[in-house]
């Protein structure tokens, strides 16, 4: 499956990995915490589940699944990023979680058997992705029957009294001090960019249907500048 704007996406990800962390946690007011706190409380898997975090950035998603769902839980992370995953790395030793595996690899050619998974995640990980629709139906391969996914990704809100006040922040704001912060030129632009890009929820919805999950729902979190997408793979009968 190709993805053109591969290396684009890889580079700017990997000059700013160091400078990510403090960038999310200023930007976002602390709330990507949250939401991802949020995300993985979700999440409902056996006592010694596998669990696959599509994107894994520097590994946040993936030490708060070892947080919320104890020691015999196995987490992988992949993304493509070797700056990102050299920062995963080190926190997750740093943390002390051996429960977790990191694989450099791209999510539209992951090198997992089919049912392997009782929940793949991705926050913040498919708007970069062109074929959304391709990365959806490979996450459904990797799931066992019964197994969920969760996509966690920003949003536009719509009918908020704050929409003005929050895009002003958005489009203009948060790209100069991204700028600032990370001393990447475009990266905090592409962000609002991207965002604006991303289908509406029950657009996104129907793309989860066509890749083969059921029982979809869309959570809206903080009055919408994020949303919850969990989406279930059936049970054999
Ligand atoms: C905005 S960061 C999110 C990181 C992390 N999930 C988090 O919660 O902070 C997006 C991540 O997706 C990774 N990424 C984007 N496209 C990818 C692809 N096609 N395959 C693997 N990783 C990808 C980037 O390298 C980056 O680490």
């Amino acid at each position: 499956m190709e993805n053109r704007e591969l290396p684009f996406v890889r580079e700017m990800f990997d000059s700013i990995a160091p400078r990510y962390d403090l960038l999310n946690r200023l930007l976002s007011l602390h709330q990507d915490v949250v939401w991802r706190k949020k995300m993985v409380s979700a999440m409902v898997i056996p006592e010694n589940g596998r669990v696959l975090d599509v994107a894994c950035g520097t590994g946040d998603v993936a030490m708060e699944i070892c947080r919320q769902k104890g020691p015999l839980v196995k987490v992988t992370g992949i993304d493509f990023s070797p700056g990102m995953l050299g920062l995963a790395q080190k926190k997750i030793r740093r943390q002390e979680a051996p429960a977790i595996s990191l694989l450099a690899g791209n999510a539209l050619a992951l090198p997992f058997g089919e049912q392997t998974f009782h929940a793949v995640t991705i926050a913040f990980g498919i708007r970069n992705i062109q074929n959304k629709a391709g990365a959806l139906k490979a996450f459904y391969q990797y799931l066992k029957p019964g197994g969920m996914v969760l996509v966690l990704e920003l949003a536009s809100p719509k009918q908020s009294c704050l929409r003005d006040a929050y895009m002003a922040y958005f489009q203009r704001v948060l790209p100069l001090v991204g700028r600032l912060f990370s001393k990447h030129s475009f990266a905090y632009s592409y962000l609002p960019d991207s965002v604006s890009r991303f289908p509406a929820p029950d657009v996104f919805m129907k793309i989860m249907a066509e890749a083969g999950f059921s029982r979809i729902t869309c959570h809206r979190l903080t009055l919408g500048i994020a949303n919850l997408f969990v989406g279930g793979r059936a049970a054999e009968k």
